[in-house]
């Protein structure tokens, strides 16, 4: 493999692996030659069978995100007893739909803390052992399409990715100077559980589709390795960019 697309030797932290886009990183990191450490609340073997099938090694850490301060400290211990990381992905996110007249405050509060609040202290915690190591680092944050667009019916989960474009672009002008390259990735349409209620529909499904040029959903292997273009050598002048990867939704 050509170096400037290897993660050999890096170790990666990727939340929510147990499934969806975090399990297609996490099995692109070890086909690029990377170790993963993935964090979930969910049991990861799926995901551990799929990362030694393509020759990695995987670590399973159980946490729970919805509380931005335990996933901090969780990110500290991952260091001290597991080694330092090279990499964080900021994956795991949730969703809910609801006419804006109807959304609760529980669905707004959930939603902005596990999608931006977490997301923030977890790069936090990252770059301050990053820095006090005096090693360089990476961070890849899973934003959307609606970091973008409005969407409809997913106040807080719009909220919440435009959040994440915009603590993307301030970390990356923070910590470029200082060696932590700080970029995100926005997927379009991808067949995943946050999409079953949209591909359950028929007539919502339908005009999905028919307006993605690609002419076809994503899959999870499709943001895997457009993350590990952005952990690896070849993205080093990268830093702020959230990279669409929508089969040119955007685009149109
Ligand atoms: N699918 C799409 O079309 C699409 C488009 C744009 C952006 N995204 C973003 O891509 C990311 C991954 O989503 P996905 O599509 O792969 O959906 P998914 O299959 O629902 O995966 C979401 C992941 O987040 C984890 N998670 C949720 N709440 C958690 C918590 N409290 N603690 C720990 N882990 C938690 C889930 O774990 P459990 O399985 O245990 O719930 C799961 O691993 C999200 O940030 C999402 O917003 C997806």
């Amino acid at each position: 493999m050509n170096s400037a697309f290897s993660l050999a030797g890096k170790r990666i932290l990727v939340t929510g692996a147990n499934t969806g886009i975090g399990q297609g990183i996490a099995v692109s990191i070890a086909r690029a030659g990377g170790a993963v450490v993935g964090v979930g609340r969910s049991a990861m073997d799926d995901t551990a069978a799929r990362v030694a099938a393509a020759g990695g090694a995987f670590a399973a850490v159980a946490a729970d995100l919805a509380d931005p301060a335990a996933a901090a400290s969780m990110l500290d211990r991952v260091w001290d007893e597991k080694g330092p990381l090279d990499g964080l992905v900021n994956n795991a996110g949730i969703i809910r739909r609801a006419d804006a007249v109807e959304l609760t405050e529980a669905d707004w509060d959930e939603v902005m803390d596990i999608n931006l609040k977490t997301v923030f202290f977890l790069c936090q915690s990252f770059a301050r052992r990053v820095l006090a190591g005096g090693r360089k680092g990476k961070v890849v944050n899973i934003a959307s399409v609606l970091s973008f667009q409005g969407g409809i019916r997913v106040a807080s989960y719009t909220a919440s990715k435009h959040g994440v474009l915009g603590i993307t672009r301030l970390l990356a002008c923070e910590w470029a100077p200082k060696g932590i390259n700080v970029n995100g990735i926005a997927p379009g349409y991808i067949e995943t559980n946050n999409t079953e209620a949209l591909r359950a529909d028929p007539d919502r499904s339908a005009s999905i589709l028919a307006r993605i040029p690609a002419g076809r959903w994503g899959g999870p292997e499709d943001i895997g390795d457009a993350a590990v273009f952005l952990l690896a050598p070849a993205s080093n002048y990268m830093h702020g960019a959230v990279v669409p990867v929508d089969g040119g939704w955007l685009a149109r």
